[in-house]
């Protein structure tokens, strides 16, 4: 199998660790970031491949066939259809794209051209979010009929990019993947208690044509640090906890019941409760050989880019709904 040549735009906080494991699954020919002091710590570790300040030359570069992106949100866009136009597959850390019709155009481009361009939606990789997958899609909880992630901290604070953007993306990548739904009412609250115009405390609601909903608690302005997402089936309810070290996955047989010997009252069951084992693999691990599989034409690539375009649409009606409330 020959090894995909690639090269990385961006080789900050993030990059590094796509660089390191980019390093080792693909054949990486160039590293570009535009501060030469970064250049220079990461150009020594990586001998061959060749270091670049100028995104022009990752571009130009015949020996190129796909570009990581890890450069901040707003320079997103610009470089990633710059890599399609270039004939390169992309890889953008999340989100590709700050406005709904901007994704849209990457993903028709890429699509046009017979590219990748696969979003950096890491959480998607994680063995814990796949088992939560694989229980909605078996039935195993039975219909699905909300789905809600709390992520909350005391911290990190942000003054450049507010709860929902940092945050939510996550979430929202996740209930969007779980329920394979676009939502067609989305609604977000929030305040900048820290940094004006930067809101620290988000609450979103989202409703689904089907009826089902979903909320998502985001900040960094809260005493419990938390990391999950809880599935209420009609059947059986799931928790992935990823603050939990060996229990991820908790699967609860739990749900509410209507018997005839009790004239139709609303009862409830409780059965078990069932921490199944999942493996333990690096999601960065997974994400990066995804991409890399996806170049090599294997996977639907398709889905994998029309997956971050929802995201992309929901982060842009999200936003919009809290600068409307807050204004
Ligand atoms: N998936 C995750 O869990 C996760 C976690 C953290 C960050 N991220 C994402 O990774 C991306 C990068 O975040 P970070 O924390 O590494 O940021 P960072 O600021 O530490 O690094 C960004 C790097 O990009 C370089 N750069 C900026 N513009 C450039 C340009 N035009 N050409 C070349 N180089 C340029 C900067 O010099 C810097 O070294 C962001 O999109 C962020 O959302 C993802």
């Amino acid at each position: 199998m020959t090894a995909v040549r690639l090269a990385q735009i961006g080789v900050g906080q993030w990059g590094k660790n796509l660089l390191r494991n980019f390093a080792e699954l693909a054949d990486l020919r160039w590293i570009c970031d535009a501060d030469e002091t970064r250049l220079a710590q990461f150009a020594p570790r990586y001998p061959n491949a060749r270091a670049t300040t100028s995104v022009e030359d990752v571009l130009a570069a015949d020996d190129v066939d796909a570009i990581v992106i890890a450069t901040p949100v707003p320079t997103h866009y610009e470089l990633a259809r710059r890599a399609l136009e270039a004939g390169k597959h992309a890889f953008v850390e999340k989100p590709p794209a700050m406005r709904g019709a901007e994704m849209e155009e990457l993903c028709e481009l890429a699509e046009e051209r017979g590219l990748v361009l696969m979003p950096g939606h890491l959480l998607l990789y994680h063995p814990g979010v796949q088992k939560l997958k694989e229980l909605v899609e078996s039935g195993e909880l039975g219909d699905v009929l909300c789905v809600y992630g709390n992520r909350q901290n005391l911290g990190t604070i942000r003054t450049h990019e507010n709860a929902l953007w940092s945050l939510g993306v996550h979430d929202l990548s996740v209930v969007l993947y779980l329920l394979d739904e676009e939502p067609s009412e989305l609604v977000a609250h929030g305040n900048a208690f820290l940094t004006p115009g930067v809101e620290d405390v988000v609450f979103c609601f989202l409703r689904f044509p089907s009826g089902r909903i979903a909320h998502m608690h985001l900040s960094w302005l809260d005493p419990h640090k938390m990391r999950k997402i809880t599935v209420v089936g009609r059947e059986k309810m799931a928790v992935f906890d990823d603050m939990e070290l060996e229990h991820k996955i908790t699967i609860y047989d739990k749900a509410p019941e209507q018997s005839t010997r009790t004239h139709g009252e609303w009862q409830t069951r409780t059965g078990a409760k069932v921490s199944p084992n999942i493996p333990n693999t690096e999601p960065l691990r997974l994400e990066c050989e995804h991409f890399l599989a996806l170049v090599r034409g294997e996977g639907d690539a398709r889905r994998t880019t029309r997956d971050g375009l929802v995201v992309v649409r929901a982060l842009e009606q999200l936003q919009a709904s809290l600068e409307a409330v807050t204004a």
